[in-house]
């Protein structure tokens, strides 16, 4: 078990885009963080960023406080099962290339296809002769190969046939309670993640705008953002709108990664903010980021402070107001 933290994590592609931007964040040790957030807001960003596909341009990723050494001990699935297996390798060939050296291959690749609930007479076929819910079955055998400490999922069933999204979700859930892995979970469906999720992160424009425990985050959201995501979910039996104002500014421009605007980065879409309320010019000068703390949840709104005050044993809260450095 090993708790993962990333701190102050920026991650530029070129100079013109800040895909990450001083991202704070804790997957604590045998626990799951679901990471949502609408597309481009920088989720597979910071997870290529934790197994090293992608460099840091500042902030650290610690593993049980300790930077990492090699990446190893964080091994990641990724959405596409088709792309992320050789096919002209064996799925054994595949598994066992994934294996610390030493490893006693034949026996531990039988012991990954049963754990994945393949059968073990695959060891022999190619990707091309398997389902996409099967390669992705393969895809978490070699990732467990690797005798990870803390597996990072990105959209792991988003490319599956929705039949088999549910059997992949369960498998992941099973082995990650039963080798008490801590994992990363990104995705864009708010019920898987609801179902998988200790904590629950949003990210909006490469930052953290909102974290805590699951519960609390999907049962009483306190940023506008999630508020927002939340209504947008397909929610069983429900066919009501959002309330109007809500729906005005849910029509606004989407957000562009190239230009955050100042202040509060969401303040252009906010239905609680200047656009709505006049009043409430400071959104569009004053960055709102929380400082990292140890509340259990907080959300990075002017306006969210006073009622996150209310919720349950946390402490009060004093959001830190930073000048906006753009
Ligand atoms: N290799 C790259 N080179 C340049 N820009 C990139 C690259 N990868 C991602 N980006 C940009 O960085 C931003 C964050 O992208 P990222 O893929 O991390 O978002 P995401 O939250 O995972 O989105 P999605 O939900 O669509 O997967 C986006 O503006 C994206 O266009
Ligand atoms: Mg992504």
């Amino acid at each position: 078990m090993s708790e993962l933290r990333f701190e102050g994590v920026t991650v530029r592609y070129g100079r013109a885009l800040t895909a990450v931007d001083g991202v704070d964040l804790t997957v604590p040790s045998g626990q799951v963080v679901g990471l949502v957030g609408e597309s481009g807001s920088g989720k597979s960003t910071l997870a290529r960023a934790a197994v090293g596909l992608v460099e840091p341009a500042s902030g650290q990723i610690l593993l049980d406080g300790s930077p990492l050494h090699s990446r190893r001990p964080l091994q990641m699935v990724f959405q596409d099962p088709y792309s992320s297996l050789d096919p002209r390798m064996t799925i054994g060939d595949s598994i066992a290339e994934a294996m610390p050296r030493g490893a006693r291959r034949r026996d531990e690749v039988v012991r990954l296809l049963e754990l994945v609930e393949l059968d073990a007479d695959r060891v022999s076929a190619y990707p091309g002769a398997l389902s996409g819910g099967q390669r992705q079955r393969v895809a978490i055998a070699r990732a467990l190969a690797g005798k990870p400490e803390v597996l990072i999922a990105d959209e792991i069933t988003s490319a599956l046939d929705v039949s088999i999204q549910g059997t992949v979700l369960n498998l992941v859930r099973t082995l990650q309670r039963e080798l008490q892995l801590s994992m990363l979970f990104i995705s864009h469906n708010l019920a898987v993640v609801r179902y998988v999720s200790d904590i629950v992160a949003v990210m909006y424009l490469g930052r953290i705008v909102e974290v805590g425990p699951a519960r609390d985050v999907l049962g009483n959201p306190q940023h506008p953002y999630t508020k927002e995501l939340l209504a947008a979910a397909p929610r069983r039996g429900s066919t009501s709108l959002p309330p109007p104002d809500e729906a005005l500014v849910a029509d606004a421009e989407p957000a562009d990664p190239h230009h955050p605007p100042a202040g509060c980065r969401f303040h252009p879409r906010c239905p609680i903010g200047p656009l709505i309320r006049t009043d409430r010019e400071h959104c569009l000068t004053l960055d709102p980021t929380a400082e990292a703390d140890h509340r259990l949840h907080r959300a990075a709104c002017h306006h969210a402070a006073g009622v996150l005050r209310a919720v349950g044993s946390n402490p009060p809260v004093h959001l830190q107001l930073k000048e906006d450095s753009q």
